[in-house]
């Protein structure tokens, strides 16, 4: 049998690499072709590194160079992770790195109630346990939770004078900086902000703090797609985004929205991968018993569908919320299957931005164009 080039780039046609959009022969990933008798060697060059965008693609065409060209094809694929290359964007308004703080890991939800800020306070903490230094910023401007959960709902950053600045001191609590605009609201209080000023208050948390040194700043995002989101990834360059969301159908369809949100083509933020929360509920006293009552395996569903990443899931405990209360956060509980859960997520979500890092080139800042509603912040 005589394979022909031309037919196996045809075949090829009707793989569409994740996150890449046209099909892998139009969007120039197919390098090479080499035809040898009935061995076919093909060259890739792809720019989403995730091991299951990899896999899932050679998979692709092992199946359909079979199907369409020759079954018994010899198919060798060399797939090459290529760092995306820089879009030109009018209007670029650039997020400056801030110095000593190595990776941003913005956690989303899309839905709101899923548990995204039980699950940033317990991944921040574990990541302090680890030996990492850890920051937490609070950007739900709309509904802080973090001073609870961090049991300093009663403290006030200090000002520290950093070389002839006044800068606002992180508050620390079970090894991480924390800060929060519930820090400058009063707990009852209503507050009511304007796009801009929400911004600035974010913005001035941000670059007139003093953060230190950091491996982790960990963002905790106000549920939904906005403009907090927006603002966010035009002042910083994150490194990549968690997203969390319950197997439950309505949170996975705004989950899968919090997804596009990052991969959208002006904004080009990685997705490390999503979590499922509230996967099954285990009773303390049946561990064994799990019930799932949100349904099955949804969020690792979407994760395959949308070939990101998926991180791992945390069952519903009672102590978890119980923890979140009390301002302790359940990882810190030594030696139970919270605390083993949480470790296992947080050791997946390192060796994702590991690999990240690895196969892409750091941190670099968004290309937002200016867009309706959103200030452009920190043009400093
Ligand atoms: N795995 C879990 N087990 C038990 N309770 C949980 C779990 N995850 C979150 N909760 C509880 O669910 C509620 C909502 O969680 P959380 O506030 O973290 O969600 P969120 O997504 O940050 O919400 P919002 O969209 O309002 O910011 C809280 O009472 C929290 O204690
Ligand atoms: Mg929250």
């Amino acid at each position: 049998m005589k394979i022909d080039k031309k037919d196996v780039l045809k075949a090829l046609e009707h793989i569409t690499v994740p996150g890449e959009g046209k099909n892998m022969v139009e969007s120039g990933a197919v390098t090479n072709i080499q035809i040898f008798g009935d061995e076919v060697e093909v060259d890739i060059t792809i720019t989403n590194p995730s091991l299951q965008a990899r896999k899932k693609t050679e998979v692709e065409i092992l199946k359909i160079i079979h199907k369409e060209v020759y079954e018994k094809a010899k198919i060798k694929i060399n797939i090459k992770v290529d760092a995306p290359a820089a879009k030109p964007k009018t209007n670029e308004i650039k997020g400056k790195p801030i110095p000593g703080i190595t990776n941003i890991i913005a956690v989303a939800s899309g839905k709101g109630g899923v548990g995204k800020s039980t699950v940033t306070a317990n991944l921040a903490v574990t990541l302090a346990k680890m030996g990492f230094k850890v920051g937490l910023l609070d950007a739900d401007i709309y509904g802080p939770s973090m001073p609870i959960m961090f049991d300093v709902a009663n403290e006030k950053p200090l000002a520290v004078n950093i070389e002839g600045k006044s800068k606002m001191k992180p508050v620390e609590s079970y090894g991480v900086k924390l800060l929060s605009i519930g820090f400058f609201t009063q707990r009852d209080q209503a507050v009511i902000w304007r796009g801009p000023m929400a911004s600035k208050a974010l913005n001035q948390m941000i670059f007139d703090a003093h953060w230190g040194e950091l491996d982790f700043m960990l963002i905790d995002l106000p549920p939904g797609t906005g403009d907090i989101h927006l603002s966010i990834m035009q002042s910083l360059p994150i490194t990549g985004a968690v997203v969390v969301s319950t197997p439950q159908e309505i949170a996975l369809a705004d989950a899968r929205k919090g997804v596009a949100m990052f991969q959208q083509d002006s904004i080009n933020v990685p997705v490390l991968g999503i979590i499922e929360n509230m996967a099954y509920f285990t009773p303390a006293e049946l561990p064994d018993n799990k019930y799932h009552i949100f349904g099955k395996n949804g969020a690792k569903n979407l994760a395959e569908d949308l070939n990101v990443p998926f991180l791992g899931e945390m069952p519903l405990v009672q102590s978890i919320r119980e923890a979140g209360d009390v301002g302790r956060p359940a990882a810190l509980q030594t030696e139970t299957l919270v605390e083993k859960a949480f470790e296992e997520l947080t050791k997946e979500v390192v060796s994702e931005v590991v690999a990240r890092n690895k196969t892409m080139p750091p941190t670099e800042a968004i290309k937002i164009t200016t867009m309706a509603g959103c200030s452009p912040v920190n043009k400093k």
